[in-house]
C-alpha cells in the first residue's frame, strides 16, 4: 500500500488559528496525512484515532522526539506503556475515587465555586477567563493535589508554562528556560507538602502516592503532579468557557438548559466535543502496519486528532455546530484506551454539577459583550482566550 500523502502547505500558525477547516478537508480527501509542518502523520477519522489509542502494544505512547521529557524534566506516565504506565497511574488513582469525589473534593469545590462566583461584580462587564475560569480551576485542583498553599496565579502560570514546553516542537530555548524555572518552583512546592507531618494520610494526590505500600520514587511523584497541573487546570477552564460562550451565543439553547429540559451534563459534553480542550495525542508505531489504505512504518509518529474525530461526519451530524439538544453526541475528548483521562469524573462534576449551574443561577441574564470578539486559539490545546461578559 502507498504511504500517506504529504501536506506541505498548512503551517502551525494556520492550525493554531483555525484547525477545523483543515481537518474537515482532510476527512473528506485524505484522512491519513503526513503534515510537514509538524513532522507527523495525522489521523482525522474517529475510527482510526480510537483504533490507535486502544492498541497500545502496536502504538506506543513513548514518542522519542517529544519535547515533553525536556519540559517536564521527566519521563511522565503519559509517555509510558504497559506495567510502567499502570504503576504510576494507579499510585494516585485512589485520590480520585468516586467516594473521595463525593465526600471530600466536591464539598470543597462547592465552597470554592461559591466564593469565586460570589466575588464577581453584578452589572459590570468582566473577562470570565481571568476573572473566574482560570483561578477557579487552579484553586479546585490545588486541593486535590495537596498544593493549596500555592497561589492561583502561580498554578496557572505553571500549567501554561508546562503546556507550552510540552508543545515546544521548535525547541525554543526560551520556552525550556521557563519550564526549568517552573520545575524548580513546583518541586519546592511539592517538598513543602511532603515534609509537613500533618499532610500524611490526607486524601490528596501527593499524600496518596507517598502512602502506597511501595511508594513511588520522588521523581515519579513529581512528574505525576506536573502532569495533573498541566492536564487539570487549563482543560476544565477551557471547557467551562466554551460552554458559557456556546450558551450565550445560542439563547434558545440557554433557555432549554435553564428551564431544566436539557441537563448541564449535556452542555459540558457538547462543549468538549465541539472544541476539545486537548485536541490531539501522539503515538509511535512499534512495527510496520497499515491504517486505512496506507502503510505506516515502524517508528512513524501518528497524531491522533480527537478534535477532528469529534466532528467526523460518520459519527455526528453537523459536528461543527454547538447544540446541547443532540440526542447522541459521542466524542473522544477524554481520549481512549489505557491513557483515558484520569480526571474525567472530577471535570464532569466540577463543571457540570457545580460551576455552570451556580454561575447561571447568579447571573441568569448575562450576555456577551457586543463590542468585543471572543477568540478561540490553539493547535495542541484549544479554547477561548477571552470571554468578556456582562454580568446580569
Ligand atoms: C474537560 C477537562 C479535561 C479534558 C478534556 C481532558 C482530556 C484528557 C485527554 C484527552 C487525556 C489523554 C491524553 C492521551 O491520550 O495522551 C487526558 C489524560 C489525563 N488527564 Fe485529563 N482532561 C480533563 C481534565 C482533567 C482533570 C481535571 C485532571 C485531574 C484532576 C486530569 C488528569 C489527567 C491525567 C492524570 C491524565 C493522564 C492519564 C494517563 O496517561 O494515564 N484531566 N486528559
Amino acid at each position: 500500500m502507498p504511504l500517506p500523502p504529504v501536506d506541505d502547505q498548512i503551517s502551525i500558525g494556520d492550525l493554531t488559528t483555525n484547525p477545523y477547516s483543515f481537518y474537515r478537508k482532510a476527512r473528506a480527501e485524505h484522512p491519513v496525512v503526513t503534515v510537514s509542518a509538524v513532522g507527523r502523520t495525522m489521523l482525522t477519522k474517529a475510527a482510526d484515532t480510537k483504533f490507535v489509542k486502544d492498541n497500545w502494544e502496536l502504538f506506543s505512547s513513548d514518542d522519542p522526539n517529544t519535547p515533553m521529557r525536556r519540559a517536564f524534566q521527566a519521563h511522565t506516565l503519559m509517555r509510558k506503556d504497559g506495567a510502567a504506565h499502570q504503576r504510576d497511574r494507579t499510585a494516585m488513582a485512589s485520590s480520585f475515587s468516586p467516594r473521595n469525589l463525593r465526600e471530600v473534593w466536591m464539598p470543597i469545590y462547592e465552597e470554592v465555586a461559591d466564593d469565586y462566583i460570589g466575588r464577581l461584580p453584578r452589572g459590570e462587564t468582566v473577562d470570565l477567563f481571568s476573572a473566574l475560569a482560570a483561578p477557579l480551576s487552579a484553586r479546585c485542583l490545588s486541593h486535590l493535589i495537596g498544593l493549596d498553599h500555592v497561589a492561583d496565579a502561580d498554578l496557572c502560570r505553571w500549567s501554561q508554562t508546562l503546556i507550552d514546553g510540552a508543545g515546544n516542537f521548535g525547541q525554543q530555548q526560551a520556552l525550556f528556560d521557563a519550564t526549568d524555572s517552573a520545575n524548580d518552583e513546583i518541586n519546592a512546592a511539592i517538598d513543602v507538602t511532603m515534609t509537613a507531618p500533618e499532610q500524611a494520610g490526607k486524601p490528596h494526590a501527593i499524600a496518596v502516592m507517598l502512602g502506597q505500600e511501595a511508594p513511588l520514587e520522588i521523581e515519579a511523584i513529581r512528574s505525576n503532579i506536573k502532569i495533573v497541573i498541566g492536564g487539570g487546570i487549563n482543560e476544565p477552564r477551557d471547557a467551562m468557557l466554551t460552554a458559557i460562550f456556546g450558551l450565550l451565543s445560542n439563547p434558545d439553547q440557554k433557555q432549554v438548559v435553564l428551564d431544566g429540559t436539557t441537563p448541564w451534563l449535556n452542555v459540558f459534553e457538547e462543549s468538549i466535543r465541539w472544541v476539545a480542550p486537548i485536541q490531539l495525542s501522539s503515538r509511535r508505531a512499534v512495527e510496520d502496519t497499515q491504517i486505512g489504505d496506507h502503510d505506516i512504518r515502524a517508528g512513524d509518529v501518528l497524531m491522533t486528532i480527537q478534535a477532528s474525530a469529534n466532528h467526523d461526519e460518520e459519527v455526528i451530524e453537523n459536528g461543527h455546530l454547538f447544540d446541547v439538544r443532540r440526542a447522541r453526541a459521542p466524542h473522544q475528548a477524554f481520549g481512549n484506551g489505557p491513557h483515558f483521562c484520569l480526571g474525567t469524573h472530577v471535570a464532569r462534576k466540577m463543571v457540570a454539577d457545580i460551576i455552570l449551574p451556580r454561575l447561571f443561577d447568579r447571573f441568569p441574564d448575562m450576555s456577551l459583550d457586543p463590542n468585543q470578539r471572543v477568540a478561540f486559539r490553539g493547535f495542541g490545546f484549544r479554547g477561548p482566550i477571552n470571554l468578556p461578559v456582562r454580568l446580569n
